[in-house]
């Protein structure tokens, strides 16, 4: 029997998210959003590529959460997108509201679900819905970090000249400005980067990493979705296939990097169970620091929106 997955957001990330896993053929989707006839049109748009595509998953749209009830999965890309100029913790208040209203329902509904947040600011916002829920937080989980380690996986790749496929790479921390690329821990097909470039390269890189969300609202006017999409995908099938890849995601740290109660971008084993196991290594004293100021960032959302 096929999976049931309800995404809730049927915008640009939603949609796209929607399409790329209907072409995955193993779940019947339902899109939720509470503009009328959006959802139902991007159902009715992607369900048309599937005789051309050659994929028979159910993708259907809906103005009503009452539909999600016993999704296995829920993925979260309700709220609105940071615009130009604008940070993506300008966004806090109003997406935590967007947030609340969906975890009730999530809770009630789909009280066995795990669920996978791109709402930003995403640190923030993945923290609220594992409170919102109450459910354990192995099972609500952030994308951020198989975004980010994308980026500078493609900025490493181009500057090098080589394939995407041979470059491995960690970012964590928070999906913000104070996001830490590791490129200490970052290699080509095994060799480690700092053999590879020079200092400033790196440097030039990490930053354009950091920068990597807003470059696009810059570019294109509004923000990234393809590559978000392509990143909920990656954990999507880790934990529905358990797959168990150890990926960068947003999970709940108690203790772990000398954190407690906040979310954070740290390596984690993603199968069946949502996080199977945090991932802890020696960071060292710089990234180590990074990784403190990147925490604080986040806390400063936590504080402003009560807790
Ligand atoms: P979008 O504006 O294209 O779509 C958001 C959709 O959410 C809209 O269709 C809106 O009607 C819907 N919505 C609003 N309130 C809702 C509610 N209560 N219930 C159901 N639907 C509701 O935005 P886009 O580009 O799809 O981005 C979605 C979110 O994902 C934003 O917060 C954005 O900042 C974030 N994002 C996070 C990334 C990450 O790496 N974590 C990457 C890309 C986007
Ligand atoms: C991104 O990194 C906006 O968080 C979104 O593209």
């Amino acid at each position: 029997m096929r999976r049931s997955i309800s995404i809730i957001g049927a915008g640009a990330v939603g949609a796209s998210t929607a399409r790329a896993l209907a072409e995955r053929n193993y779940a019947d989707i339902l899109l939720v959003d509470v503009v009328e006839n959006l959802p139902q049109g991007v159902a009715l748009d992607i369900s048309q590529c599937g005789p051309i595509v050659g994929f028979d998953a159910q993708v259907r749209g809906s103005n009503r959460y009452e539909d999600i009830e016993g999704s296995d999965l829920v993925l979260v890309t309700a709220g609105l997108p940071r615009k130009p100029g604008m940070s993506r913790d300008d966004l806090v208040r109003v997406n935590a509201e967007i947030i609340r209203e969906v975890m009730g329902h999530v809770r009630t509904l789909c009280p066995s679900s795990l669920v996978l947040i791109m709402t930003n600011p995403l640190d923030a916002m993945a923290y609220l819905a594992m409170k919102e829920t109450g459910f354990e937080p192995r099972r609500v989980i952030g994308q951020a970090g198989v975004l980010d380690s994308a980026r500078f996986r493609t900025f490493i790749a181009a500057e090098l000249g080589v394939s995407v496929k041979d470059v491995t790479a960690l970012v964590l921390g928070g999906h913000g400005d104070q996001m830490v690329p590791l490129p200490g821990f970052t290699t080509v097909n095994g060799v480690p980067l700092p053999q590879l470039m020079d200092p400033a390269t790196i440097d030039r890189l990490v930053r354009r990493t950091r920068d990597g969300g807003a470059e696009v609202v810059n570019l294109l006017g509004r923000s990234a979705y393809y590559a978000p999409a392509a990143a909920f995908l990656d954990m999507v099938d880790s934990i529905l296939w358990d797959e168990r890849r150890l990926l960068g995601a947003s999970v709940y740290l108690s203790g772990e990097y000398g954190q407690r109660d906040v979310y954070l971008g740290v390596p984690v084993v993603l199968g069946s169970g949502g996080v199977e196991r945090i991932v802890e290594f020696d960071l060292g004293d710089e990234d180590g620091a990074a990784l403190q100021k990147s925490a604080d960032a986040v806390r400063e959302l936590l504080r402003v929106m009560g807790f």
